[in-house]
């Protein structure tokens, strides 16, 4: 028997193979089933299990929360002005007394160095919920969802548009890289994804075969793509930019036009959420006063089209949370991929 996975974190997309993240993917696709069938799967019981969140969430709280309680585990939720971390106590401290005491912890936060911290001193594995560099447990969800609705993933193209460096966009660029899809991430000059992450995935491209472009030509890009994904404009952390953004970035916004460019009836539309689509937040209000602008990233009309499958990529977080929780905590038998 091999455990490849277990007691490892998830820290970053570029620390699992292919085979490995094919396989996290297929076992997300299996929990999904056995949960849609009522099936128990207590995989963790009597687990207890860490969520630290120094930045805000819906989605990847509420996935492991839900995903660690049907696994049979107990989450407790540790929030930003809860604990000491990085303010009264070090993140080696922290780390050896969380790990201590539980047997796996998801951080949230700004930086990838603590996220790292944590796994380095906790002893546990730690899985990485979002931070300022990469968004790993997303690109399963994402990832899953392409493969639902395509079959398969190797040769799929994915056309990113809006800000190339945020987390979102690194993510998928390695991510797609490693898997074989066509990436192409659509941005302006200025907000092109860093040298170092376009040299990381490039490497991964050179094995997979996929194609990896980087351009400021947003209709050019459009053509053939199966797949449109945006994220925010701004993301957490960099509230102070808005306007720079706005004028930066309309011209990328994924509007019904963009849609009919790619000529493919079947594209689907995804987003990581939460996308601003109209001005029912505060800062979607804000925004069109200040700019007269009621949508940024996607138009109400794509978000709510035959084409979008954002909800459905919401709902697998979950499923692949729990993916990368049973996997790397669990004893599951899982053949050397
Ligand atoms: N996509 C995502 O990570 O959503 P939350 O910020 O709500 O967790
Ligand atoms: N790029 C966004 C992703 C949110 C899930 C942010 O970091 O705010």
């Amino acid at each position: 028997m091999t455990q490849i996975f277990q007691g490892r974190s998830l820290l970053k997309e570029s620390d699992y193979s292919r085979e490995e993240l094919e396989y996290l993917i297929d076992l997300s696709a299996h929990l999904k089933s056995l949960k849609k069938n009522g099936i128990p799967h207590h995989y963790l019981e009597g687990k207890n299990i860490c969520l630290l969140f120094e930045k805000t969430s819906t989605r990847t709280r509420a996935a492991f929360t839900v995903a660690a309680i049907d696994l049979g585990a107990h989450p407790e939720y540790l929030g930003a002005n809860d604990i000491q971390l990085g303010k009264k106590e070090s993140v080696e401290d922290t780390a050896i007394v969380l790990g201590s005491m539980f047997d796996g912890i998801e951080f949230r936060g700004f930086s990838q160095e603590m996220v790292e911290g944590l796994a380095k001193h906790s002893g546990v594995p730690v899985w990485n919920g979002l931070t300022d560099e990469w968004h790993p447990t997303q690109m399963l969800a994402d990832f899953l969802t392409v493969k639902e609705n395509f079959g398969e993933l190797a040769g799929i193209n994915l056309l990113y548009c809006g800000d190339g460096r945020n987390n979102v966009a690194n993510s998928l660029l390695v991510t797609g890289a490693i898997l074989g899809v066509n990436v192409t991430i659509a941005t302006p000059k200025s907000l092109e994804p860093s040298e170092k992450v376009q040299k990381l995935a490039q490497k991964f491209a050179d094995v997979s075969k996929s194609k990896l472009v980087i351009t400021d030509d947003i209709d050019a890009a459009a053509a053939g793509t199966d797949v449109i994904y945006t994220d925010v404009w701004v993301s957490m952390g960099e509230e102070d930019q808005f306007e720079e953004r706005v004028k930066l970035l309309k011209p990328y916004q994924v509007n019904m036009e963009l849609i009919e460019k790619t000529k493919n009836d079947d594209v689907i539309f995804l987003h990581c959420l939460p996308a601003f689509h109209d001005t029912e937040t505060i800062y979607g209000k804000k925004i069109a006063e200040e700019f007269g602008i009621n949508e940024m990233e996607v138009t109400d009309e794509v978000f709510r089209s035959s084409h979008a499958r954002q909800f459905e990529q919401a709902e697998n977080r979950m499923h692949t949370i729990k993916a990368v929780m049973a996997a790397t905590l669990g004893n599951l038998y899982i053949p050397k991929v």
